[in-house]
């Protein structure tokens, strides 16, 4: 998508896309205006997750009508990612205790182990492996679902549950998919709000529903935040960590920078944010009309802010297509930025620098295997599959 975006920062900066009715935004400071301003940019925008029965990104894609109205009978509570203020800030007050920096630095040793389970059941398969089935994909997957205290034996069901919730947001997803991911995902985390008010344990959930000094969420409110979780973080970070791999190997000099030195993974993590983050796009819809130079967007219309073309604005980062780990910046909007500023930040980080630290400590030499398969989505970007050889 790199040189589309290059093309559009050039030419068409803000631009009209009439058969999707989307305005695409493509420059950095353009793209940060409309994450800041959150007055004029409503990011409650009728999207994926606040209407099941339409996908804004593929209009085409009809949803059988008896699904549709299930869908639209669902309650409705508010939802952090797509709602405005006051809304967004009363819940968002409520949530980030939970993800204070202390917090999520506390699990590091956790998510040391798991990484060093998963790369010595990898290591013993001979070498050859799939980076995203055997780590990348059960990385964060394992480790939310710690957090949450689901127990081991119902950890792969919930990996299916989330997999499925996130198929809807993939071109050829199917929303029916999505829906009953999102149901069977709903009931669960219902019973375990109603256990862990009764028997608070050391989890996220007991967390959500217990201390604090205002009124708790609703259990509407959390089993919503809880499926979130699984949805904003799992597909996400899995595609920062294969992201990352694929970069690294696609430049050999910082490869063998990190491998000389393996403490360069958090650079690496931090530069694949920037040149190929796992978010391409968000979206928002206008509260008022907003000009853009001299292009006036009118109030009620869907804007597609691209995250991923304003980290590769030559006026914002020099030299902005090369994957360089000297680049010691952080202003990227990878994980968005204003109110909305990823909550799950430092866990993402954290994952999928220990992933790409553990991999290099192992002294082997990751190789294509194949061709990697891409997921297919205009808004997400990832692979399915990663296929190496590690000698
Ligand atoms: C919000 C990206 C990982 C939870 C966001 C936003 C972005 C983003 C761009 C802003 C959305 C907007 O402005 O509309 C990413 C990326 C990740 C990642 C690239 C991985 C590399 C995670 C993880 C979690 C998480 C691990 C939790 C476990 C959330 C939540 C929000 C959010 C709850 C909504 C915050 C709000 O609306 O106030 N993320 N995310 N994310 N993210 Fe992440």
């Amino acid at each position: 998508p790199y040189p589309h975006y290059a093309w559009l920062r050039e030419h068409a900066p803000v631009y009209h896309d009439r058969d999707l009715g989307l305005w695409v935004l493509s420059r950095h400071d353009d793209v940060a205006t409309a994450l800041r301003d959150s007055d004029r940019f409503s990011s409650d925008t009728g999207g994926p997750w606040s209407d099941l029965s339409a996908n804004p990104f593929n209009p085409s894609m009809k949803v059988a009508a008896p699904v549709a109205r299930a869908a639209r009978r669902l309650p409705a509570p508010r939802v952090l990612l797509t709602s405005d203020p006051p809304d967004h800030t009363m819940l968002r007050r409520k949530v980030s205790r939970a993800f204070t920096p202390r917090r999520i630095a506390s699990w590091e040793p956790r998510i040391r182990q798991i990484t060093e389970r998963l790369l010595s059941q990898m290591t013993a398969r001979g070498g050859r492996v799939d980076l995203v089935r055997d780590l990348a994909s059960p990385l964060p997957t394992t480790v939310i679902a710690e957090m949450m205290g689901v127990p081991p034996e119902r950890q792969d069901r919930f990996r299916r549950w989330s997999d499925k919730a996130i198929d809807g947001l993939l071109t050829n997803g199917s929303l029916r998919s999505t829906l009953h991911g999102t149901a069977a995902m709903s009931a669960y985390f219902a019973a375990a709000v109603r256990k862990r008010r009764r028997n608070p344990r050391d989890d996220l959930i007991s967390l959500l529903v217990t201390d604090g000094d205002e009124a708790p969420l609703s259990a509407g409110e959390l089993v919503t935040f809880c499926i979130l979780l699984l949805v904003a973080g799992n597909e996400t970070t899995t595609n920062l960590i294969s992201n990352t791999m694929l970069a690294l190997m696609d430049n050999p000099r910082a490869m063998e920078m990190l491998q000389a030195d393996p403490g360069l993974a958090g650079a690496a993590v931090e530069e694949t944010l920037r040149y190929d983050g796992p978010g391409q796009g968000l979206l928002r819809l206008t509260k008022a009309d907003v000009t853009f130079g001299d292009v006036t967007i009118p109030a009620g219309h869907r804007v597609l802010p691209l995250i991923a073309s304003a980290n590769r604005d030559p006026r914002r980062h020099p030299d902005p297509d090369a994957f360089r780990l000297d680049r010691g910046r952080t202003d990227h909007l990878a994980f968005g930025t204003g109110i909305h500023f990823c909550i799950g930040h430092a866990l993402a980080r954290l994952e999928s620098t220990v992933a790409i630290e553990s991999l290099a400590r192992l002294g082997l030499t990751p190789r294509p295997a194949g061709t990697p398969e891409r997921i297919n989505s205009p808004v997400l970007r990832g692979l399915r599959t990663l296929p190496l050889t590690l000698t």
